[in-house]
């Protein structure tokens, strides 16, 4: 009888006979450089990550949340468009802290661990030209989400190019972001004079077209520093307005802002521009601006540049019901370029993005934007239930559509320019280079067959993939040891006649450590 038998392929990661990853060696410095910035006693993350017991005591949920790429927060796709500093992990880092929960999250030798970082002022610019900060605010008993705008008026005699600017809150407890707008007109000042409180409320944005963003915190952000020789203008008798989002459960609490800044030294200081290149009047292609309740809906932007211009960043921007944002450029050549992708638009992580070289786009080049929407609460948890019309407007629940690029008019030797914010995201200081050992060399496939079983026995085979003896061990899909087997090289496992007929997972154990994960096994005898 010749009979093809259906084979299960464990795939086990290339790590046997290595070290395996420890707390002291490997994993804080992952931490410490990646999570510990938001997750402290005051910063916003709900728990902290600040010492192995924090790590162990959430090595779960921390395993799970690196697996889908929800922490770190990094909202763009990198794939799509690399930015500067982003907060992502390796593939390799992510192996190496799966390989180390699944080895029972051991702490190795603590005296090889760095100090954990000390967590300090948000300030980025430490020594700035000029500071503002607002009165202290405390946020009234609500509950509900607060979006608070603040007004700074300089009382500059002449027009200043900032070559750093940043702006940041000094409760990282309660604050979830703060956007930072220039607005020339005096709009702001009378917001805030009708408003009897500190400052004004200002819905879910301000970006009526006067507001041009100069600023963005996020927990995590950094300053924003301009190439050598550029700076933005911030112009005699611009306010300043700073909307912070309170979320719901801020109630009692207190915070003030704080903005730093920089001059640019020189006298013929290149303009750098940040204004809402695609908008959503000018430069929408399919209008109206409308999403219907149950609808899902992708706008579109396009805008044909005039001149030859120099993108050093951007910023997008929309509301609750957006979904996905992205935007790339089409050259006269019919050369697309990728500017970036949100693939998962979260309106609570939004952030200005600014790319490791400047990117040069000519005359006559397509910059398309577009944003998707989805007006459906089974389909999108930030719609009301019932849904309701959703159109332009600047309350939380109505939407927006903007890209906020950085750029300047192009000059030749633009290509060659040095971006201070490029660069990726540096390791925290202190912290041992990871060790090599560790590599993600090769995936291993072991296969074990027939599965399902249909005899007394089945076989497992490891090639010559590692040495020593291991452990078949069969669980139940909660967990619970069922069988486990003792081999040594390829096996014939004899399955005991007392265990049932059903579905169980199949893994191999060396040295009490898993060699990979494991993988369904059927038993039809
Ligand atoms: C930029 C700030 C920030 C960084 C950096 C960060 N977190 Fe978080 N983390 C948060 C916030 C805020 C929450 C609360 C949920 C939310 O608002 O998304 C959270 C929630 C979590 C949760 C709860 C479950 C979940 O997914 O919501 C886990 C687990 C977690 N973080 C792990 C990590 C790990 C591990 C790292 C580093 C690899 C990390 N975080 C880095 C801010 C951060």
């Amino acid at each position: 009888m010749n009979k093809i038998l259906p084979v299960i392929v464990l795939l086990l990661w290339g790590t046997v006979g290595m070290a395996q990853p420890t707390w002291a060696e490997d994993i804080s410095c992952i931490v410490y450089s990646h999570c510990s910035s938001c997750h402290n006693s005051e910063g916003i993350g709900p728990f902290n990550l600040m010492n192995y017991q924090d790590a162990f005591n959430n090595r779960y949920a921390m395993q799970a949340a690196i697996a889908d790429k929800s922490m770190p927060p990094w909202p763009p796709n990198q794939d799509y468009r690399e930015f500067a500093n982003a907060n992502i992990l390796s593939d390799e880092e992510i192996t190496i802290f799966n390989e180390w929960v699944n080895a029972g999250a051991p702490e190795g030798d603590p005296t090889m661990a760095p100090e954990p970082p000390v967590i300090t002022s948000e300030a980025g610019i430490t020594d700035p030209d000029v500071t503002f900060t607002t009165e202290v605010y405390t946020v009234p008993g609500i509950n509900d989400d607060l979006y608070k705008c603040f007004v700074i008026t300089p009382d500059w005699d002449e027009d200043k190019f900032i070559s750093e600017i940043e702006v940041y809150p000094n409760n990282r407890n309660i604050v979830h972001h703060v956007l930072m707008y220039k607005n020339l007109t005096d709009e702001p000042v009378i917001d805030d004079a009708n408003d009897p409180e500190l400052g004004f409320e200002c819905g879910g944005s301000i970006e009526g077209g006067n507001n041009i963003l100069v600023g963005e915190w996020v927990p995590g952000s950094r300053p924003w520093i301009l190439p050598e020789g550029t700076g933005i203008k911030i112009q005699k008798g611009a306010n300043l307005v700073m909307q912070v989002h309170y979320p719901d459960g801020s109630d009692g609490q207190q915070d003030f802002l704080t903005v730093n800044m920089k001059f640019a030294t020189g006298t013929d200081t290149r303009e750098v521009f940040q204004d809402q290149t695609l908008d959503h009047i000018q430069h929408l292609q399919n209008p109206p601006f409308l999403i219907l309740p149950l609808e899902t809906k992708t706008l579109h932007q396009k805008l044909v540049l005039e001149e030859d211009r120099t993108f050093l960043g951007v910023a997008p921007h929309a509301h609750l019901i957006c979904t996905k944002m992205w935007s790339y450029a089409i050259l006269p050549s019919g050369e697309q370029i990728n500017m970036v992708e949100i693939p998962n638009w979260d309106f609570d992580w939004q952030g200005m993005y600014y790319y490791p070289e400047p990117i040069i786009l000519p005359a006559g080049t397509e910059l398309h934007g577009y944003a998707r929407y989805v007006n459906n609460p089974n389909e999108n948890p930030n719609v009301n239930n019932p849904p309701s019309w959703v159109t332009l407007g600047e309350d939380t629940e109505d939407e927006m559509m903007l890209f906020f690029y950085t750029y300047m008019f192009y000059e030749p030797g633009d290509e060659n320019l040095v971006m201070p914010n490029g660069g990726h995201l540096e390791h925290y200081q202190g912290c041992n280079q990871i060790t090599p050992t560790h590599h993600l060399e090769e995936v291993l496939s072991v296969s074990i067959y027939p599965n399902p079983v249909d005899g007394s026995t089945f076989r497992v085979d490891i090639g010559d993939h590692f040495d020593g003896d291991y452990m078949l061990e069969l669980t139940d899909l909660s967990g619970r040891l069922i069988y486990s087997a003792q081999c040594t090289g390829d096996c014939m496992v004899d399955v005991p006649a007392s265990i049932d007929n059903g579905v169980y997972l199949a893994r191999l154990v060396q040295d009490g450590q898993s060699l990979g994960q494991a993988e369904k096994l059927v038993l039809m005898r």
